[in-house]
């Protein structure tokens, strides 16, 4: 099983650039898949999730290939769409890994063909819930159900919601439907997006607060018409036309990582170059500051056809201090909460986060796997229901800490071995594959 060993750093200095955003890479994968003409996606992230979404896409009958050029140095694919009803029913089951938001949009896309798939997921995929996306997609016509399994038969009845494996029978056209999501969740809204697209007449949704809205650009960015208004966001059936060419900003969620680094060390600066700032996942950005983070932030014009907006971050080190961090701003940084847990625990006073109860149904129980690990190392974390509640001490000190098998913790958890007296070794860390492959080289680099 591999590890990562830390040793306490001095400081963290320098300028990185990390790799493609992990949901926009999965958007281009299968949004690409569905349009017609070939889409090459600028600086995807190479990483298991992706691997996992074009595997899918391939056994759907699409090709999609990586680009190599002699000057190479991002990586690209191609991605030969063949239109909304190109799709071919695939000879086997669809195994989408560790991959959430593969599953689930793949579900609202496969919602609307006319053939079954059955949509499989390694055992942690295997426990989320997929209820929130099969209700929706139920309404608009499609038969979702749990594809039969050995281990079934006992606890069929005991299970509270809906989880993979499982058979999509799709129906064309599906009804359009306008419906209000009880949780905030981009993978949900989107899967209903894509439902609709497959949908006569229009398919609208009601958010209780906005999530990521990377779907809705880039079905804009390739030619189809989505109408956001306050109350929701819209669509209809409409051609996508490939835009040719998408470029992938940085992964915010991974930059992170070294933002909070840089902000935790003595002397330390850390610019990451080229990162997606959209407004709708940039809480992190906004609860540093509230913390009293030194960040400066360097916006790149938006020409070129962008759709994502795309900055220059520098981070430098900080004294920071405890916050409130409420429900109304979970969407913008559920991913980041891990690194920002880490910041909490060497922040002078109480950091409380409240509403973090989709922290639960990720990866892994994030509330769990994140304060298990930083209270072997120290800090001071108590939980009330989904209510996190910390207090900052000067120090941690290593420890043997586990990923719990969610790249987030685990690189998180490195981050957070950095600032600590003693050396920490982190188990299991082979699923920071999913979104970062290159993390512990690039962490290294910047020790220097
Ligand atoms: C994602 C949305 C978020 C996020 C996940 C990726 C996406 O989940 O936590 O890592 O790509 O749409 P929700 O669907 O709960 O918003």
């Amino acid at each position: 099983m591999p590890t990562i060993r830390i040793s306490p750093a001095e400081r963290i200095r320098g300028g990185i650039e990390v790799p493609g955003d992990k949901s926009i890479s999965q958007r281009a994968i299968l949004i690409g898949s569905i349009a017609e003409g070939t889409t090459i996606a600028h600086n995807i992230l190479i990483g298991e999730d992706c691997a996992r979404a074009i595997d899918a896409c391939r056994a759907l009958g699409i090709e999609i290939e990586e680009v190599v050029t002699a000057n190479n140095k991002k990586p690209k694919l191609a991605i030969s769409g063949k239109g909304l009803q190109g799709l071919t029913k695939p000879a086997r089951d669809l195994y989408l890994g560790n991959s959430g938001t593969s599953m689930r949009l793949a579900m609202g896309i496969l919602a609307g063909q006319g053939f079954d798939t059955v949509l499989r997921g390694d055992a942690s995929l295997s426990r989320r819930p997929m209820k929130r996306v099969a209700l929706p997609l139920r309404m608009m016509g499609a038969r979702i159900t749990r594809a039969a399994t050995a281990g079934d038969a006992g606890n069929r009845r005991t299970r509270s919601d809906l989880y993979p494996p499982l058979r999509i029978k799709g129906s064309y056209p599906l009804r359009a439907v306008r419906y209000t999501m009880p949780v905030a969740s981009a993978q949900v809204k989107s899967a209903i997006l894509l439902a609709g697209l497959y949908a006569r007449g229009r398919t609208e949704i009601i958010e209780p607060i906005r999530s990521r809205d990377h779907t809705e650009r880039m079905l804009r960015s390739f030619g189809l018409q989505v109408t956001v208004t306050k109350a929701g966001v819209s669509v209809e059936s409409g051609r996508l036309k490939s835009p040719g060419n998408i470029r992938i900003p940085g992964d915010i969620s991974s930059a992170a990582y070294f933002m909070v680094a840089a902000l935790i060390l003595k002397s330390s600066r850390v610019t990451v170059r080229n990162v997606g700032i959209n407004p709708t996942r940039t809480g992190i950005l906004t609860i540093l500051r509230k913390m009293g983070a030194d960040i400066q932030i360097k916006s790149h014009p938006m020409t070129g056809g962008r759709y994502e907006p795309v900055a220059d971050i520098t981070a430098r080190s900080s004294r920071l201090r405890g916050v409130l961090i409420g429900p109304e701003i979970m969407p913008r940084l559920i991913d980041e909460l891990p690194a920002i847990m880490v910041a909490a625990a060497l922040a002078r006073g109480v950091t409380v986060i409240r509403g973090a109860s989709e922290l639960r149904v990720k990866e892994t129980d994030r509330i769990v796997s994140m304060s298990t690990n930083l209270r072997g190392m120290g800090a001071d974390i108590e939980l009330e229901g989904d209510t996190i509640v910390i207090r900052g001490v000067g120090e941690l000190h290593g420890a043997y800490v586990k990923s719990f098998g969610d790249h987030r913790t685990a690189m998180s958890m490195a981050i957070a071995a950095l600032a600590a007296r003693g050396k920490t070794v982190i188990a299991d860390t082979a699923c920071i594959r999913k979104s970062y492959p290159g993390f512990e080289d690039d962490l290294r680099n910047l020790l220097c």
